[in-house]
């Protein structure tokens, strides 16, 4: 695992995008693992910026995110496919078809969780995949536990990340309390990961990162195992 340690915000999205964007120049037709939450916004601006500029083109590439609400329709303004709409696809040059949330109203989670994985393997596997770290180490919504699960599937939300993601609700009543998140081993199949973490309230995982050990009651430990990770954070994340 490798740490690069950014002064502000800014520099650390222009790191991810330098990231994403030399893996897209290498292959126009990649497949690429998005993230939502607040973390990767800034680098999914530079993005933009870079596409609008003309100095990548999305045409080709195929996205794939990590997890969707359960049971919240993708016109919902908190939906994981209305915030990727938001602030990423409505502004490049990706063809819609060819991005992927998961459907929070499949009948059949689990079984819908495993085509998931199996359609991303078919099409080659995710060549680069971003993550953010949630407060209690969680990555997608694979949460805290005894133990974890591989594939996509169902899961429930503990009530630390129920109290984080309130605050883009109405309420924390609002908040669903269930979500569909690809599994441990459908991000570690990833080629590539990146790891975005900004802000002090991300420094205890940040510390726990840099240890040796691994833990699935943090489950971004496990990223540990994983051959090309790279974290990139802010000074705030990294010292505390
Ligand atoms: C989002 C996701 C979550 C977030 C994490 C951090 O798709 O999978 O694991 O990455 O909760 O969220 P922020 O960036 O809002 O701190």
């Amino acid at each position: 695992m490798k740490f690069i340690v950014c002064e502000t915000y800014e520099e650390m999205s222009k790191i991810g995008a330098d990231m994403f964007t030399e893996v897209i120049k290498n292959d126009p037709k990649c497949i690429i693992g998005l993230a939502t939450g607040s973390t990767p916004v800034g680098m999914y601006s530079e993005l933009i910026k870079r596409n609008q500029a003309g100095e990548i083109s999305f045409k080709d590439v195929t996205s794939y995110n990590l997890d969707e609400y359960y049971h919240l329709s993708g016109d919902h303004p908190q939906s994981y496919r209305y915030f990727m709409n938001q602030n990423l696809f409505d502004h490049i040059d990706i063809d819609k078809a060819h991005t992927f949330v998961p459907d929070g109203f499949a009948e059949d989670p689990n079984a819908y969780g495993k085509e998931y994985d199996a359609q991303i393997q078919a099409a080659g596997g995710i060549d680069i995949q971003v993550l953010g770290l949630g407060v209690n180490g969680h990555i997608a919504f694979n949460e805290p536990a005894e133990e974890l699960c591989a594939s996509t599937h169902l899961t429930d939300l503990t009530e630390s990340t129920i109290k984080a993601n309130s605050r883009f609700f109405e309420s924390e009543d609002e908040v669903p309390k269930k979500a569909l998140t690809m599994g441990l081993g459908s991000i570690m199949h990833s080629k590539k990961i990146i790891v975005l973490a900004n802000g002090v309230a991300k420094h205890e995982v940040i510390k726990k990162l840099l240890g040796d050990e691994i833990t699935t009651s943090c489950p971004a430990t496990l990223l540990k195992c994983h051959r090309d990770v790279t974290v990139i954070c802010d000074k705030a994340a990294y010292n505390g």
